[in-house]
């Protein structure tokens, strides 16, 4: 898709951001949350981030934030302070157009620092699978029925790729 800019996010991008967030955690299982995040919660989500030094980033078309992804603490034990886990989410009208790898592989540019980044993906979330094998992510193990959302139980598949 032409005439995407992907950045460093900003505070100002924190709305559209969540809104993003927010529809994936009402209209799918493939954020695990059962309840949206509040602005403040994204607020805080950020600060830690950037406090942290883990990158958000946003893909831009024409002024508007149309996708964004992160890196994460994967566990909080300083033991996986070598792993990062990644964030991916483009606004539904804007899907299946190459947004998602362009923010996957400016995530990977900014990742230096890390030996594995993970992608910790709902079985069912085709896209997502397809856009991390894509980027070079490998299947590791598929946990059955570890997590319960929507009335059911629900798969979840551990991706990962080795930077160094
Ligand atoms: C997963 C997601 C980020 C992909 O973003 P995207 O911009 O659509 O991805 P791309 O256009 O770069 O496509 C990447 C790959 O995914 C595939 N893909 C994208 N949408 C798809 C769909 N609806 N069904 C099947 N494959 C799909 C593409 O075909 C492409 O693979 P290919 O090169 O082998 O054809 C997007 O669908 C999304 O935001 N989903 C909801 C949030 C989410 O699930 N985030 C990830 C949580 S782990």
């Amino acid at each position: 898709m032409k005439n995407i800019v992907i950045r460093s996010a900003e505070e100002k991008d924190l709305p559209a951001i969540n809104d993003i967030l927010n529809y994936a955690i009402e209209h799918t299982n493939y954020n695990l949350n059962e309840h949206t995040r509040s602005f403040k919660e994204a607020q805080q989500w950020y600060a830690e981030h950037m406090a942290e030094d883990y990158p958000v980033i946003v893909a831009e078309k024409e002024g508007i934030v149309v996708g964004w992804a992160s890196l994460s603490w994967f566990r909080r034990f300083s033991g996986y302070r070598t792993t990062a886990e990644v964030s991916v989410y483009v606004s539904h009208q804007y899907r299946h157009k190459g947004i998602g790898t362009m923010l996957v592989t400016e995530l990977e540019r900014m990742a230096k620092k890390y030996h594995i980044l993970i992608a910790v993906i709902t079985d069912n979330n085709t896209a997502s699978l397809s856009l991390h094998s894509r980027c070079g992510f490998i299947p590791m193990c598929t946990f059955r029925e570890l997590a319960y959302k929507n009335g059911e139980y629900v798969s979840v598949t551990f991706m990962t790729k080795k930077l160094n």
